[in-house]
């Protein structure tokens, strides 16, 4: 390396390092974490919900021999479990969740956002991936979020209203899952979604929550404000609301398919939204007209005799998690233990040399050079581990040289994102398996509401500046057309060709914290699949260690004395996940969230 490489380098990593710890103190709080949530909050459930949500007060995992399906609220996976007792598959049951989601769990997912879905084709044996993510307007330039000096906006200033919103990916990842991989009729899968929000359903705590915790900041669109505080009160936990905008929203995607959505009054209503918003975005017809879903391969990294895929750029998941996974390989963390320090050392370390690498290289590759199979190759995956090998918190991480690009020549991206989203994993009676994540961004969105539904607020996940501190450009600019960088992490772990684990979760840049330690704690510390997501959360995104209330104090105190800055915080992880064992499927649902899991 010359000297003048390695300057570049070190200055690359402490200003990279500023920033980041800048960009941990502006994470927004998550809403309080949930604990048993009552099953009478939800209204009426069936009886395997009611069993399901006391198996999760008590820890356990759910089971079933034929599907498996959890999601974030039990009104959703009734809805997915019904199609899958009736034998449709996997692409099926997730159409009927989503659409119940956008309905109970707005504030996280809809059809005004994206989604990634991992997909395994049992008759196939094949992996693929489906990239519904939203898609910046073709009027919108670089400097979207600057203000006139120059300088990046405020992180809400531009999250709030319609410059923020990207064209929406969901409605159209639907119909394209479909197409591909359904089995029951289209227009059906929505019947209990309309109902829903025609008859009224009942509001969750953490919805009414979340809403009280937003109070006036979710008050600015009259549409948002209409429909959250009806007669002037947030909606409160246990009334029942009607939402029959998003039901004729609804019955338009059932007949028409995304059509009806892209297309026509809906279409119009969203470009009305986003034009007519306080703080108005580019959004036009023919930029809706234009979304189309791409499917990509799936990107693999061996960890344990297991295969972990997950979802390659415009995300950043699979490849960071691969990246933690991979540095790990040479660690003997079952050994180790779960409350060893010395595991949440490695574990730390190699997430902040996977998070140098993501702010440096990852974006969406259809736009900029990126060395994707450099980021994931064995060989400098070993050589980053090597790194590991002392006994404290490394003194310094920068980003790695994986692979020569023109990507090499990236400045470092330290862009948010922040918690929201949601995560659906599904195995259906055939044996296929799906993991999806779904968003729109930051909870609520952009708060700009249309047709029952928000919009998302996903440009947001694009840097607001363009070039870092040193003067590089930066690979997640934004630019019109490209797909913002996410952090989602749907996840398949196979194992000798078959799906061994299914799994994924909400929380922003966190989910791959959040996924990779819960693939740990299942493959390397024997958790069933219900202990694995309740397990604590430790993670570190290039800053402090975010650590949960409550750990053991030799634990929290061992990586203090490591050189381990901690920084004890809400993690409030919705990890949903599938074990697929010789006895059968189990199923886990967050404790930290109001979701279940059903199996039949
Ligand atoms: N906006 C959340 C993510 O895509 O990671």
């Amino acid at each position: 390396m010359t000297r003048a490489t390695l300057t570049l380098v070190l200055l690359l990593g402490s200003a990279a390092a500023a920033l980041a710890q800048q960009a941990t103190d502006a994470v927004a709080p998550e809403a309080a974490t949930e604990t048993a949530t009552p099953a009478d909050s939800f209204g009426p459930l069936t009886d395997a919900a009611r069993a399901a949500l006391a198996a999760k007060a008590e820890g356990k995992a759910v089971t079933g021999q034929n599907w498996m399906i959890t999601a974030a609220n039990p009104l959703a996976v009734e809805a997915g479990a019904k199609v899958l007792a009736a034998g449709g598959s996997a692409a099926d049951a997730m159409i009927a969740v989503q659409a119940v989601l956008g309905l109970v769990e707005p504030q996280s997912s809809g059809l005004g956002g994206g989604a990634f879905l991992v997909w395994y084709d049992a008759e196939t044996g094949e992996l693929t991936t489906l990239d519904g993510r939203e898609t910046a307007p073709l009027a919108a330039t670089p400097t979207l979020f600057l203000k006139d000096d120059g300088q990046p906006m405020e992180f809400m200033e531009a999250v709030v209203g319609g410059r923020s919103v990207g064209i929406p990916g969901t409605p159209a990842l639907l119909e394209a899952a479909h197409r591909r991989w359904g089995k029951a009729n289209w227009s059906g899968l929505f019947d209990d979604a309309i109902r829903l929000a025609e008859g009224g359903f009942t509001v969750s705590p953490r919805l009414a929550g979340l809403v009280a915790e937003e109070g006036d900041a979710l008050q600015t669109e009259a549409a948002t404000t209409a429909y959250f505080f009806p007669g002037g009160q947030g909606v409160a936990a246990g009334a029942t609301l009607t939402n029959p905008a998003y039901a004729a929203t609804l019955r338009k995607l059932a007949s028409e398919g995304a059509d009806g959505f892209y297309q026509g009054a809906v279409a119009e209503g969203i470009v009305a939204a986003v034009r007519g918003a306080k703080n108005p975005g580019l959004l036009s017809m023919q930029d809706l007209a234009a979304y189309r879903v791409i499917e990509r391969p799936a990107v693999c990294v061996e960890y344990r005799a297991h295969d972990v895929c997950g979802m390659g750029p415009p995300s950043s998941g699979g490849l960071t998690v691969g990246q933690i996974l991979g540095m790990l390989g040479g660690y003997d963390l079952a050994a180790l233990g779960a409350e060893n320090p010395e595991s949440w050392r490695l574990i730390g370390d190699a997430s902040r040399l996977a998070f140098a690498d993501r702010g440096r290289f990852m974006a969406d590759s259809d736009h900029v050079p990126m060395p994707t199979e450099g980021l994931i190759d064995p060989a400098y995956l070993a050589e980053r581990g090597k790194l590991l090998s002392g006994d404290d918190s490394l003194p310094e991480v920068s980003a790695g040289a994986p692979g020569w690009s023109h990507a090499a020549l990236w400045g470092q991206d330290t862009s948010l994102e922040l918690p929201s989203t949601t995560h659906i994993s599904i195995v259906d009676g055939d044996g296929n398996a799906l993991s999806m994540t779904t968003t729109i961004e930051n909870g609520f969105g952009s708060r700009v509401m249309t047709g029952g539904f928000l919009l998302n607020n996903e440009l947001t996940d694009f840097s607001f500046e363009t070039h870092d501190a040193a003067g590089w450009p930066i690979a997640n600019a934004l630019a019109p057309g490209k797909r913002p960088r996410s952090s989602m992490a749907p996840t398949i772990v196979m194992k000798d060709g078959k799906p061994a684990m299914v799994i994924g979760s909400p929380g922003g840049s966190r989910i791959i914290g959040y996924v990779a330690r819960a693939i740990i704690a299942h493959l390397d510390w024997g958790m069933d699949i219900q202990a694995a997501v309740a397990a604590p959360n430790i993670l570190n995104r290039f800053g402090p260690m975010d650590v949960e209330a409550g750990l053991p104090a030799a634990l929290t105190e061992g990586l203090t004395a490591m050189g381990f800055t901690l920084n004890e915080t809400d993690l409030t992880s919705g990890l949903q996940g599938i074990v697929i064992g010789p006895e059968g499927l189990s199923g886990g649902a967050d404790p930290r969230r109001e979701g279940i899991a059903l199996g039949g």
